[in-house]
């Protein structure tokens, strides 16, 4: 165990404040300078601090081309300066101007089936394009230029939710070339992606294209690298837009807004690039799931975004105040919501709220999207109450920012696993690898258990448990880093579909689970794929090492698998493999490595989380059973704790708090023994760290 860092720097430390706020495009308002003024004064009275500003402006920024006015943004700079605010400034690449479009069709991008797109929506320029490559370097200088001294300037935002593929001229070479790069010979790039089969051979870089709906959709070493050429050009892409910012404001942070468990982008190749990962929030409160399965769902994405940068605080850049309006159905946030989920935020890591929208825009798509400043325009608003209590509740909470989160649990969650596994054909069409990995983090989420959410690559030796729900993928090295972590007394969980294939996508030969047979002491020979309503049960042996002690049922996929040194927990209770093993445990160097061969249910999760957490002493933040739908999570600085209490039902939930004391840093006071929090409730405790 080799603990990960408690105490953070503050994002700036020209504001060691949680940070409030949101994007405002005070561009759209050009012609009602009064409406500027009445911003101020309102976000004052809101108890902001951040706006991230210019982040779809450069219309107005350049208006025509080599025309810049800045003289817009120097006011709204000045002012938010003058009120004691400070800016998230966004380079504005997310959208462009219709005539840049026009004079340089190049910038905008093509599609899968080879048609450019006309100009219209945002989000969709071309990564490879010198024109838009050079424009946005140059705005982005001046920007750096002119605001790197302000007063008012404290992150900057690059661009907005980098996202999607271009498949245009330039980008097919741009990937030629990452191939080369990556395989050398085309002879070396024909073994990896097993071009023999279906007489795909390359014979020259030419003939290679990215997927097409019209083309190649079967190849799948092709398919897994084009995903990560994608990943790397937008990367590369948002290094060039970083670059000028870098040499000309080297102390202000730089970050871009993700957007969670995105399906085309891995963002374990953004963090590295970023001072500060930020993320876009928009869990669907208030949904048929129920809002404890959304919270338990929105806590694991605040968990990658806070792991992709080893624990460190991030950025929550953009959440709604109200409603979100590109569902099919807006529903408004009940009362309490809002403090809830913007504080489960902030328990998770997050040193900032900032929402999706300051004010909401008169015209066009997002003119009924959730803000904090409605039509009315005024603060007589329930929205806008919300807010500013949540402003006077953050303003309470200075020493929470800059604490980490003391995980002794990690999550394996990896792209690469994710883009190869749903590539397969067999043994079922949907594989469901982001609700298996949802199904175990819920069970620890459920008992305050703080979870890192990692992927293959990370190391291990933080954690007492590591858990790595159908690790498909084993990229080289992963099979070693995780034997040395058992090895050296750690517990790992790998389920069903694990060691299937290398990096490239190649099937390991001499038996499943590859390279981890040894270190889970199985041998997994075939897996049974069970239609939608099938179920099998497994039963566990009598006297199992971790006291399991009813049946479960298995779903989905069962794996027919051999132990070999490992010893039997649960098998099978029907079908003609009634009998061999399901759940298997093996002893290795100082740990244990336990193997889950079919998709279990709930009870099975909970049984199997409470059981490890008890045998592995992990922490949680209070003692005892926690009621149905109260999540309890803690930030730490090693010296303090801060323990946040959040009700995820619509009505009354009581928990015991012991009998040491907390104080209650939003009420004031002192909390012990069994309290109730009224339905939506949330609480922030502190106490001294309970070692
Ligand atoms: C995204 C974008 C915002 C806005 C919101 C609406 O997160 O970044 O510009 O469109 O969605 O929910
Ligand atoms: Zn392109």
């Amino acid at each position: 165990m080799n603990p990960r860092p408690l105490r953070y720097p503050p994002i700036n430390p020209r504001c060691p404040h949680l940070l409030h706020g949101g994007d405002y495009n005070p561009d759209q308002w050009q012609e009602m300078p009064e409406i500027l003024g009445e911003d101020i004064r309102l976000m004052k009275l809101a108890g902001c601090n951040a706006l991230s500003v210019g982040i779809f402006a450069w219309a107005a920024l350049e208006p025509e081309e080599g025309r810049f006015d800045f003289e817009w943004l120097d006011r709204t700079m000045d002012d938010l300066a003058s009120a004691g605010m400070y800016a998230v400034l966004a380079t504005p690449s997310g959208a462009r101007p219709p005539w840049m479009a026009q004079k340089y069709p190049e910038v905008l991008r093509v599609e899968a089936d080879r048609t450019r797109r006309l100009f219209g929506h945002r989000h969709n320029h071309c990564p490879s394009s010198p024109v838009y490559r050079s424009k946005c370097g140059r705005i982005n200088s001046l920007l750096a230029e002119r605001y790197g001294k302000h007063p008012a300037l404290l992150v900057w935002h690059v661009s907005n939710e980098y996202s999607g593929h271009c498949h245009c001229g330039l980008c097919q070479e741009a990937f030629r070339d990452w191939l080369r790069k990556r395989y050398g010979t085309l002879d070396a790039l024909n073994r990896a992606w097993w071009s023999a089969f279906w007489s795909h051979t390359f014979t020259d870089w030419s003939q290679i294209e990215s997927p097409s709906p019209q083309g190649e959709g079967s190849l799948h070493g092709l398919k897994l690298d084009w995903r990560r050429y994608t990943t790397a050009r937008t990367v590369d892409f948002m290094k060039t837009e970083i670059a000028p910012l870098r040499a000309l404001t080297p102390d202000v942070p730089v970050t871009t807004n993700l957007m969670g468990f995105f399906y085309d982008l891995d963002y374990w190749k953004f963090a590295s690039e970023l001072d500060v990962i930020s993320w876009d929030s928009y869990p669907e409160w208030g949904s048929p799931q129920g809002d404890v399965e959304v919270g338990s769902r929105t806590a694991f994405a605040h968990d990658l975004n806070r792991s992709l940068k080893g624990g460190r605080p991030f950025m929550l850049m953009e959440s709604t105040p109200s409603v979100v309006n590109w569902r099919e159905v807006a529903k408004l946030k009940r009362p309490g919501m809002h403090r809830l989920s913007s504080l489960q935020a902030v328990a998770h890591g997050s040193d900032t709220i900032q929402y999706f929208q300051w004010r909401k825009s008169r015209g066009s798509s997002e003119k009924f999207h959730g803000a904090v400043v409605d039509h009315a325009g005024h603060e007589h608003t329930r929205v806008f109450r919300d807010v500013a209590e949540l402003g006077g509740v953050l303003a309470k909470l200075d020493e929470v920012a800059g604490t980490g989160v003391p995980a002794q649990t990690a999550l394996v969650f990896d792209w690469e696993n994710r883009w190869a596994m749903d590539d397969a054909q067999g043994p079922r069409k949907f594989k469901g690898y982001d609700d298996a990995c949802h199904a175990h983090y819920h069970a620890f989420w459920k008992r305050g258990i703080p979870v890192d959410v990692i992927n293959m690559d990370c190391d291990f030796s933080p954690y007492r448990l590591v858990v790595a729900p159908m690790l498909y993928m084993v990229r080289p090295g992963v099979a070693e880093r995780l034997e040395a972590f058992v090895k050296a007394g750690g517990t790992l969980i790998v389920t069903y579909s694990s060691g299937i294939v290398d990096e490239s996508d190649l099937c390991f030969l001499g038996g499943f689970p590859g390279p981890l047979r040894g270190l889970l002491g199985i041998w997994a020979e075939e897996i049974d794929a069970l239609y939608d309503g099938e179920t099998n049960t497994v039963v566990p042996v009598a006297g199992n090492t971790l006291g399991l002690d009813r049946s479960y049922e298995a779903r989905e996929l069962c794996e027919l698998i051999h132990a070999e040194s490992a010893g039997v927990l649960a098998t099978y209770g029907r079908d003609f493999y009634a009998g061999r093993p399901a759940l298997t445990e093996n002893h290795y160097g100082q740990g244990r490595a336990y193997y889950v061969a079919a998709r279990l249910d709930s009870n099975f999760q909970d049984d199997f989380a409470g059981a490890l957490a008890k045998q592995l002493a992990l922490r949680t933040p209070l003692d005892g059973k926690l009621p149905e739908g109260l999540s309890v999570h803690i930030r730490s600085d090693g010296a303090h704790d801060f323990v946040f209490l959040m009700n995820f039902l619509p009505v009354e939930n009581a928990v015991d708090l012991g009998n040491g004391g907390l104080e209650d840093l939003i009420d004031g006071g002192t909390l012990r023994g069994t309290i109730t929090l009224p339905g939506f409730g949330s609480k922030v405790l502190k106490r001294v760290s309970q070692k």
